[in-house]
């Protein structure tokens, strides 16, 4: 990831980093088997949990995760700090047998949420696909 891909990975994280709902929704939308995985949301109407307080707690988790991993990014110092979040995350979804192509589908979603509430181009899609690629090489590497 080159430093003018990470801030451009930055900046345009910056635009959405606060719809986490929004986030978390439009993925549960586009993959009801992700959905089905999160016991409390299981099998229910998506606009029936959207508003709901525990909705909004897991929106929080997942997306500021990636608020941390973004957060961390462009700096050379942090990487040990980025290996171990994503170790982190592949043993606690690893436990719950989620598999490496949910993930895949996870990602797939939130490019296309990307796509369509940031200022979108050719370069913010590369930087974003680098990253992404980073992370997801460590994510699955031990899977
Ligand atoms: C919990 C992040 C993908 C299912 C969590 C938590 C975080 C998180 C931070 C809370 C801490 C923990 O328990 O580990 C992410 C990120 C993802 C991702 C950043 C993508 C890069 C997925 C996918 C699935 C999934 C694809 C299912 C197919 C779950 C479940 C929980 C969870 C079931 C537990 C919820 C509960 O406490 O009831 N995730 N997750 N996650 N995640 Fe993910």
């Amino acid at each position: 990831l080159s430093a003018d891909q990470a801030s451009l990975v930055k900046s345009s994280w910056a635009q959405v980093k606060h719809s986490e709902v929004d986030i978390l929704a439009s993925i549960f939308t586009a993959n009801p088997d992700i959905q089905a995985r999160f016991p409390q949301f299981a099998g229910k109407d998506i606009d029936s949990i959207k508003d709901t307080g525990a909705f909004a707690t897991h929106a929080g988790r997942i997306v500021g995760f990636f608020s941390e991993i973004v957060g961390l990014i462009g700096d050379q110092s942090n990487v040990p700090a980025l290996y171990t979040l994503t170790e982190q995350l592949t043993a606690s979804h690893k436990a719950r047998g989620i598999s490496t192509a949910q993930f895949g589908e996870f990602r797939a979603s939130l490019v296309s949420y990307l796509s369509n509430h940031v200022s979108w181009g050719e370069n913010v899609a590369a930087a974003w696909n680098v990253a992404l690629d980073n992370f997801f090489f460590v994510l699955t590497s031990n899977y």
